[in-house]
């Protein structure tokens, strides 16, 4: 494990600087593969955790809205909030294309606002982790819980750091679709261990049809958790209770345990009746 507040030695870029989810098609044509799996998990937890239909359902920060519009075309009345205007635009347009509707928000997930309460919400990718203090995460989860019915849930996936598990490292996968191809790099260049804060590079190769390969670069930051301080933080929600966790296998036959060696998580919350 690095020291603390270190950076990776600066290199010479040829990198355009944007901002990753103002591309949405190019974001989430990195996501729509596990898109299916994720949604029928969500099917599976409401199934065997909340004891009346889910019907109305709530995806905090839902960018791009892959699983906004899965959810609803799967027949749920699914609303999705977000602070990123170009993506839910796009979410818009491609509800249109599918012929399927939901309620689009722009609203902050630490601070939003409904009239109806809903059956079950969801969080998905480490979306929680863009709330970088524990304040902002505490009135997220606070704000989830007021607006969810007695007995509903709350599925959060996250990607926590396990004990003496490695800090940096870099993730390569590639994507490629009738109308582009992709190479994507996310890597982490800044750990902020007393923040509890870390940067990550996010390098897109972007090649549209057969022309030059554009190389296209972000940088995120995202809040560290560790299974302790993860257990703290919920431990402060009194609204939601902790009833199942699972991992990215999202298989609902196969619950783990919340432990030191944690990596990937999702965690059915329940608001208590
Ligand atoms: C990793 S993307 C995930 C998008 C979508 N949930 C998915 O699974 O494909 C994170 C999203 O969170 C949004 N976001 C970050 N901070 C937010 C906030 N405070 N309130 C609402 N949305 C936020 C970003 O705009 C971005 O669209």
């Amino acid at each position: 494990m690095k020291s603390r507040n270190s950076t990776k030695p600066a290199v010479k870029t040829d990198s355009e600087s944007i901002h990753w989810y103002d591309h949405p098609e190019w974001y989430e044509a990195g996501f729509l593969k596990e898109t299916p799996s994720e949604a029928r998990f969500l099917e599976d937890v409401f199934r065997k955790f909340v004891p009346f239909p889910v019907e109305r359902v709530l995806e905090a920060g839902c960018g791009s809205g892959r699983l906004v519009r899965e959810m609803a075309r799967r027949g749920y009345a699914v609303t999705g909030m977000d602070l990123n205007q170009p993506a839910l635009d796009f979410c818009e347009k491609k509800l249109k294309q599918i012929g399927c509707r939901a309620v689009l928000s722009k609203q902050d997930m630490t601070d939003f606002q409904f009239d109806q309460p809903f059956d079950a919400a969801f969080n998905a990718i480490n979306t929680f982790r863009h709330l970088e203090t524990e304040s902002a995460a505490l009135s997220h989860l606070k704000c989830v819980a007021k607006h969810l019915r007695p007995g509903g849930v709350f599925v959060l996936s996250l990607h926590i750091v396990p004990h003496d598990g490695e800090l940096w490292g870099t993730e390569r996968w590639s994507v490629k679709t009738p109308e582009f191809s992709i190479r994507y790099a996310l890597s982490v260049e800044q750990v902020d261990e007393a923040k509890r804060v870390e940067t990550l590079k996010m390098t897109m190769k972007v090649q549209i049809d057969g022309q030059e390969e554009k190389k296209l670069t972000d940088h995120l930051r995202l809040r560290l958790y560790d299974v302790e301080q993860l257990k703290s933080l919920l431990a402060k929600v009194k609204g939601l209770e902790l009833v199942r966790t699972y991992d990215f296998w999202f298989d609902i036959n196969d619950p783990c345990r919340l432990t030191k060696k944690s990596c990937d998580v999702v965690l059915v919350l329940q608001k208590k009746a």
